[in-house]
């Protein structure tokens, strides 16, 4: 693989359904990276960027209930390209990995498989925003919707998303599902309903044969 993106072989994404534990393995993959002599930028999405955390609020807000779902497709896009032109496009280029919480698969399971928006019309504006940019490697932390719902509720109050019906998680862990199944070179499925120490070493596992995989190309 070439050192220079769209292919970089350093960006890596995470993504599951709410509550499946994504966000405490970030620290650990950063750990496993730096040790292997790597820098590492974490980020998240929506976010991840100044103007992109305010698009982020606007998409999470519970008072912004019934927002036509056309408008959240694309919100979650223009926060993706200020996202890749203020820090994942910067970073791939001075050379460091990024390791980013959700990125557009999740936009195929919320938007796609969550509300029904039309896959294609996800596709063109992955294809508009991102070029050819994909992920080198995506983690897809999978658990039972009843168990995920459950962990994220004892968190937090539930924002725009998590107060979502039962049919749209389940429509997005299908989706996530189906892509896994589809991309099996690129995502690798992570059981999430294992027990803490059992998802880090998965997670630490595949993240050290992933490094050696792109020392030797
Ligand atoms: P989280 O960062 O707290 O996991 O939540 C972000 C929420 O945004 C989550 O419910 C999933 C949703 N989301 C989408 O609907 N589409 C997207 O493309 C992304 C990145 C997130």
């Amino acid at each position: 693989m070439s050192a220079s993106h769209p292919s970089s072989g350093r960006f890596l994404t995470l993504e599951g359904i709410e509550g499946a534990g994504k966000s405490s393995q970030m620290a650990m993959i950063r750990t496993t990276l730096e040790a292997l002599g790597y820098r590492v930028v974490l980020t998240r999405e929506p976010g991840g960027a100044p103007i992109a955390e305010r698009v982020r609020q606007v998409l999470l807000d519970p008072d912004n209930q019934g927002m036509a779902a056309d408008a959240e497709l694309l919100l979650v896009f223009a926060a993706r390209a200020e996202h890749l032109a203020k820090t994942i496009r910067p970073a791939l280029a001075r050379g460091d990995w990024v390791v980013c919480d959700r990125f557009t698969d999740a936009t195929y399971a919320y938007q796609g498989g969550g509300r029904g928006l039309d896959p294609a019309r996800v596709g063109l504006l992955e294809t508009f925003v991102q070029g050819e940019l994909r992920p080198d490697l995506t983690l897809l932390f999978d658990l039972p919707v009843d168990l995920g719902l459950a962990r994220a509720g004892r968190r937090s109050a539930p924002d725009r998303f998590e107060g979502e019906t039962r049919r749209f998680f389940d429509g997005a862990r299908a989706n996530y599902l189906a892509r896994a199944q589809a991309e099996p070179g690129r995502m690798r499925l992570i059981d999430a309903s294992a027990p803490l120490e059992a998802v880090s070493q998965a997670v630490a596992a595949v993240i050290h044969a992933f490094a050696r995989q792109q020392r030797t190309v």
